[in-house]
């Protein structure tokens, strides 16, 4: 098979095009996985050089512009606009109902906007087909939702190998690269248990993990601490913007509370499906 020797050849490959909106960003994503022994800084700083179409705000490496979203007479989304830089950990905040997930979920590609645009690395998600959403989604993307997301009849270490086993990684190396990730996720314990048998704080270790092992150059997290008490909480935050800020990845992160925030560099508010920017008091 081609898998063993796939690590090193899509990882010239994927740094080389930086084409974030070709079939290769499947491969390419995953082969960034290789960078997670070497550098992701490497290869984002790679991005920022090869990538010419990006927007006058040279860093910029996601941007939803004027969103509108209906779900048939409710409106999610009615002008909503939100930029983040490769990097960075961008609250997403505001009270239930106000169009934070779909929010995300325009940004992620999942939820096609009514109007508006969203921009990944230059390209116009809504000029892709499903077939390179999907590729982008699952090579580039990283996802934590607030519980039910892993697969129950796998054990932790698989369901973490999983996006890499999806990317056409050798087991052994999927499972290595998955191992490595559980201890940085300090859960390193639960590797053969199956997500029912471990605690709500330890799963969503574990989904963190399973969204970082790709080394994604964004992370949506939608209230990944929502089901968990705040000392549980306040852990995954710690380790998921920690992970995120070694391997270069930017977070998308939604939440309604301010604890959680906290952890950001950035906060967004959205009220009644419209955004503003927050400004900190320092
Ligand atoms: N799939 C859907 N079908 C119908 N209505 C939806 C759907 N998703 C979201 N909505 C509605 O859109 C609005 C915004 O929802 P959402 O983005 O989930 O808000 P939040 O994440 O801030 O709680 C709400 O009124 C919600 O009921
Ligand atoms: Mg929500």
């Amino acid at each position: 098979m081609s898998a063993a020797t796939a690590p090193g050849g899509a990882a010239t490959g994927g740094a080389a095009t930086g084409g974030a909106a070709t079939g290769g960003a499947a491969t390419g994503g995953a082969a960034t996985g290789g960078a997670a022994t070497g550098g992701a800084a490497t290869g984002g700083a790679a991005t920022g050089g090869a990538t010419t179409e990006q927007g006058p705000t040279g860093a910029e490496l996601l941007a939803a512009e004027d969103l509108h979203r209906a779900f048939g007479p409710t409106p999610a989304l009615v002008g909503a606009s939100l930029a983040v830089r490769a990097g960075e950990v961008v609250a997403v905040m505001g009270p239930s109902g106000s169009g934070k997930s779909t929010l995300l979920h325009c940004l992620a590609g999942i939820v096609r906007p009514d109007s508006g645009r969203v921009i990944y690395r230059g390209s116009d998600l809504s000029a892709m087909s499903d077939r390179e959403r999907s590729a982008l989604r699952r090579g580039q993307f990283g996802f934590v939702f607030q519980f039910g997301q892993l697969v129950p009849e796998l054990t932790c270490l698989e369901n973490v190998a999983l996006p890499l086993r999806l990317a056409r990684v050798a087991r052994r190396e999927a499972e290595r690269r998955a191992t490595d990730w559980l201890g940085r996720l300090e859960v390193a314990e639960v590797a053969g248990k199956r997500p029912g048998e471990v605690s709500g704080g330890q799963g969503q270790r574990v989904a963190v993990a399973r969204a970082l092992v790709t080394v994604p150059r964004v992370v949506f997290a939608d209230e990944p601490t929502g089901a968990l008490d705040s000392l549980n909480g306040e852990r995954v935050m710690r380790l998921l913007t920690g992970a995120a800020r070694e391997t270069g990845a930017a977070v998308v992160l939604v939440t309604h509370e301010a604890r959680v925030a906290a952890y950001s560099d950035r906060e967004v508010v959205v009220r009644d499906g419209r955004t503003r920017n927050l400004e900190r008091a320092a």
